[in-house]
């Protein structure tokens, strides 16, 4: 029973030294998004060496895939592999060697995991009923670099069934996973809206048109969009975050530039909410004697789940950790990840990795400088990928 999911376990935890020592190297030489050079070539070689047959896809990304020794289905299993613009201060052994860049977000632990998933399936890759593409996907922090490799082709020949991936939690201990189904992270839609009046003269407002009376009545009008426009129970977020109009206090700006993003979860709230944005706006806008140009765009998509796949990752988790190990989440992140680009018309399942330690040493939050994690997580994470893989190609096996 060499796919028995126990002994993809017991083969990663095997790999448990080699993945530190990979993560390492990787948390050593952090590469900003789309500057993942060294990064790539060290996951190139490791594939390769692997047997693993490797396609470029997108200057920085790499594209693995694994022909299994029967016939069958595809899935692709997905790590970014990018860091942050942050100088590291957590004084370890092998922190960052780069100036000012760090992976703070755990992308070296999801790196690291997956190449490791990598070593573990290609052992077996007889054995499988189907085959396993890679996706170590660059820039999920900056510019969707998920949209750019799906745009490649990442997701044909052989044309992928399913995807799945996860992300690092420091929030709970290494060994354990987290779970949801359905709604999981918000989809995103950057806008600006340019609000035209009439510039004038400071003393007489009556012959002009204030865009900046009118763009305050536009974002108190927008406030109004979650609070009163949608049920309590859905969820949608409306920030504008830049407000710029005027020159000098004497003068009634003829024009406000008001910058925001709606983060909504699903797409039908995502397809609501933007038509309220544009809607509002220009409404308003045009009740006060002016007008609204309204640009929203469209950027990450969102995370939902799917029922089906998702309760086949659950039971993946289960077979190797038991269902004590496995933490049911209810609530959404109205954060987004770029993920569910790969979730184009698939079936997919976005989880979370434990790498906490419980204790003090891995409070610290992603995104910070003093970021740190708990590698036992590693083998659990590599071994996940595994069994989920082995799982959806081989079925009960
Ligand atoms: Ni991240």
């Amino acid at each position: 029973m060499a796919l028995d999911p126990k002994t993809l376990l017991c083969e990663a935890k095997a790999l448990q030294e080699e993945l530190v020592t990979l993560r390492r190297d990787l948390h050593a030489h952090p590469e900003l998004g789309s500057c993942e050079v060294r990064t790539t070539s060290l996951i190139k070689k490791y594939l390769e060496e692997l047997g693993i047959e490797v396609r470029p896809c997108t200057e920085t990304g790499v594209l693995g895939i694994l022909y299994g020794g029967k016939p069958g289905k595809t899935i692709g299993l997905r790590a970014d592999i990018d860091a942050l613009p942050i100088q590291e201060e957590t004084g370890l052994p092998f922190a960052s060697k780069n100036a000012g860049v760090m992976h703070a977000c755990g992308h070296d632990l999801h790196t690291a995991s997956l190449m490791g998933a990598a070593k573990i399936l290609s052992a077996h890759r007889d054995a499988l009923c189907g085959n396993v593409k890679f996706f170590f996907q660059p820039d999920e922090e900056g510019n969707g670099g998920a949209e750019r490799m799906v745009r490649a082709g990442c997701l044909q020949d052989p044309d992928v069934d399913a995807v799945f991936g996860g992300h690092s939690s420091t929030g709970r201990i290494a060994g354990h996973y987290g779970l949801k189904y359905g709604k999981t992270y918000a989809a995103s839609n950057p806008f600006t809206i340019l609000i035209r009046g009439q510039g004038c003269h400071g003393a007489y407002p009556g012959s002009g048109i204030d865009s900046i009376a009118v763009a305050c009545q536009v974002v108190t009008a927008l406030q109004t969009l979650v609070s009163r426009r949608i049920f309590a129970t859905d969820s949608a977020v409306v920030t504008v975050g830049s407000f710029h109009a005027g020159t000098a206090g004497n003068i009634i700006a003829g024009e406000a530039e008001l910058k925001g993003i709606i983060r909504t979860l699903g797409p039908e709230m995502r397809e609501k909410m933007c038509r309220m944005v544009k809607e509002t706006a220009e409404g308003v806008a045009a009740a006060m004697g002016a007008s609204a140009e309204v640009q929203i765009r469209t950027s990450y998509p969102g995370v939902v789940n799917e029922d089906g796949f998702t309760a086949l990752v659950q039971q993946a988790m289960a077979e190797l950790v038991g269902k004590e190990g496995i933490e049911l989440e209810t609530v959404p992140n109205m954060g987004t990840e770029d993920f569910g680009y790969f979730m184009d018309g698939i079936p997919g399942c976005y989880c979370s990795f434990g790498f906490g330690d419980g204790r003090n040493e891995c409070r610290f939050p992603a995104h910070g400088p003093y970021f740190r994690a708990n590698e036992a997580g590693l083998a659990y994470a590599a071994a996940l990928h595994a069994n989920v893989a082995v799982r959806y190609l081989n079925g009960g096996r």
